[in-house]
């Protein structure tokens, strides 16, 4: 699809133009027709298809609501825009010009919106999804909307990545797909390299599989360097379980496991275009976690490379295992604030459910800074508390931790576990294991992956 910005609307197959509740739209037509004769109110969300039958030099007219001017915002356009293309997909639409009569320059938002709704992975389908050929947008700026194709269009190589089935999203495939990207510095350790790191609870995770683990280093390096972020996604690239191993019904969507690894590798890759002054490492531990012969087991017990040690309770919390050693690997790199993201524990789906990831840490600025800015770009951060009590079930008599405790407040107990591997270095941790993939279609989103993260770690970074 084609996306330009114009000065004015021009004569095309649809004009999409918007109603705030209680005002008129910038369309006679639509007025005469929308509103005085069938009482169309704008309330956000609500559309009017009207056919102009040679009326307008549009062949028709589409009006979306966008509810009370004061309460209009950047998310609520990208919401809106996402309805009407997908109304426009509807109608089988080819060309459509979108003429809003808004304040501001809302270019960044109103293009990630067309193309999250412009998704479709279709790529093992005979049949494929009708797409818009193209869109014009008048009163934003170019810059704006180019903003808004880069932001997407990360968004949508993570949900390809977290769509792609684990019998091709490998490891190795996401050791490659990182090398791919253009703008970085990228190093992939293999197993024997991961051994000699000391990376002693990561391995454990991978050794049941086929397929090695892949390590992978990404760096960005910004002109005017000011800040040093190191950004770690959870890699795990099938969840089995392990010997400890899932129900069917759990296993089922189990390839989404690296959707924390593919946030990074969405972000990183973006990064590299809009060139922000900053350095950012994007690090992946990518294995799967298989019950076979080498799988590890129950009672074993881990050395992580900080020299910690890990009584495996159950094989199925392996996240966290992986995490360890990439945040170790991460406090090493002397950089100033550390993010990983992870489908980390059920328990945070459970608490949260789809709409909201969970976030803990050890600053608060740094805490409220994630989540003033997950706001702004149209995501949910819900802080989840880290009370040191939460440890107390992950004490254990042979090693220095058990890698999982009480069922009772999952998400917390993961995050305390995480913690000790994290050292002198501001850190917080994204759980995304409700957020990252649905079942079901939800407001903009197709069933599948969501890029969970994506729009809110591009916004922070730069
Ligand atoms: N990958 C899962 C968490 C998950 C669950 C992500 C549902 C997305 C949707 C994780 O590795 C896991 O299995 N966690 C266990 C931990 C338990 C054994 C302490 C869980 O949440 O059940
Ligand atoms: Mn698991
Ligand atoms: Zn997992």
């Amino acid at each position: 699809m084609e996306i330009k910005t114009i000065q004015s609307a021009v004569p095309v197959e649809v004009l999409v133009i918007n109603k705030f509740e209680g005002e008129n739209t910038s369309e006679e037509l639509a007025n005469t027709y929308a509103v005085e004769k069938d009482g169309f109110e704008g309330k956000f969300g609500q559309t009017y298809l009207l056919h102009t039958l040679g009326k307008s030099s549009a062949d028709k007219i589409l009006v979306i609501g966008f509810g009370k001017r004061e309460e209009f915002n950047a998310n609520k356009m990208t919401e809106a825009v996402a309805k009407a293309y997908k109304k426009l997909v509807q109608i089988k639409a080819k060309k459509a010009v979108f003429d809003f009569n808004t304040d501001g320059d809302y270019g960044k938002s109103a293009v990630i919106g067309l193309l999250i709704a412009d998704y479709a992975y279709d790529k093992y389908k005979s049949e494929k999804v009708h797409h818009l050929e193209e869109v014009s947008f008048t009163k934003y700026s170019q810059e704006s909307v180019n903003e808004g194709m880069i932001f997407a269009q990360a968004m949508n190589f993570t949900r390809d990545l977290a769509n792609t089935p684990a019998q091709i999203a490998t490891p190795e495939m996401l050791a490659e797909t990182a090398k791919n990207i253009q703008g970085l510095e990228t190093k992939v350790f293999d197993k024997a390299q991961i051994e000699s790191m000391g990376m002693g609870a990561y391995l454990a995770v991978g050794q049941g599989s086929v397929h090695e683990p892949k390590f992978i280093h990404m760096k960005y390096t910004g002109r005017n360097v000011h800040k040093k972020i190191a950004v770690i996604g959870k890699g795990i690239c099938f969840d089995a379980g392990g010997l400890d191993i899932k129900p069917a019904s759990s296993m089922l969507t189990m390839k989404d496991d690296m959707s924390g690894a593919a946030c990074v590798l969405g972000v990183m890759q973006a990064l590299a275009k809009l060139q922000p002054d900053v350095e950012v490492h994007g690090i992946i531990a990518a294995c799967e976690n298989m019950p076979s012969g080498s799988s590890y087991k129950p009672g074993d017990i881990l050395t992580a490379k900080n020299g910690k040690t890990i009584e495996v309770d159950n094989t199925d919390a392996e996240g966290r295992l992986t995490l360890a050693d990439a945040l170790c690997y991460a406090c090493d790199l002397s950089v100033d604030e550390v993010i990983d993201i992870a489908t980390l524990t059920g328990a945070c789906m459970v608490a949260l459910g789809t709409y909201a990831s969970g976030i803990m840490g050890n600053d608060d600025e740094m805490l409220q800074r994630l989540k003033s800015t997950a706001e702004n770009s149209g995501e949910k951060f819900w802080e989840l508390p880290m009370f040191k009590e939460y440890f107390d079930s992950l004490k254990s008599d042979i090693a220095d931790m058990k890698n999982t405790g009480s069922r009772w407040g999952g998400a917390s107990t993961a995050g305390l576990f995480l913690k000790e591997f994290v050292k002198d270095v501001k850190w917080c941790h994204i759980d995304i294991a409700g957020t990252a993939f649905l079942e079901k279609p939800q407001k903009e989103f197709i069933a599948g992956a969501t890029g969970a993260g994506v729009r809110t770690l591009l916004n922070y970074l730069k």
